[in-house]
């Protein structure tokens, strides 16, 4: 099953000096270091996930699991950290990865998690 890593491009951060927007430099280190890691994984740029006061912003997704929502990244520095986290979410069942066994970065910056019936291919039921 493929693990999908949305990125906030467009997030950026006060007083930085780069021209570039701190979550295009992210996005570009997960882009940089994922072939170092598991194979099924996506690295998805996104135009704002709407958690702009918590930049960088990323968003773990899969089908049938937890779509969880993660803030307060560094963009030069948490790309090994947010690749090592999809790695366990992507071998878990369910998306759930147990709070202890998270990258530090990981641990601080949650935001959201969402259910699985948001994200699955699941048609709805209707009444009759
Ligand atoms: S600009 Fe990154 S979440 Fe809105």
């Amino acid at each position: 099953m493929t693990t999908t890593i949305y990125v906030c491009t467009t997030c950026k951060t006060a007083d930085d000096p780069s021209p570039d927007r701190a979550g295009a430099r992210l996005f570009k280190a997960l882009q940089e270091v994922a072939h170092t890691h598991q194979s099924n994984v996506i690295i998805e740029g996104v135009e704002c996930l709407s958690v702009c006061k918590r930049p960088c912003t990323i968003a773990f997704s899969a089908q049938d699991k937890w779509t969880y929502v993660y803030g307060d990244f560094t963009a030069d520095d948490s790309a090994e950290q947010i690749l090592a986290c999809a790695a366990q979410y992507a071998a878990t069942n369910d998306g759930l990865i147990p709070w202890k066994e998270r990258p530090d970065a990981l641990k601080k910056g949650v935001i959201a998690r969402l259910p699985a019936s948001l994200t699955s291919s699941r048609t709805p039921e209707t009444s009759s």
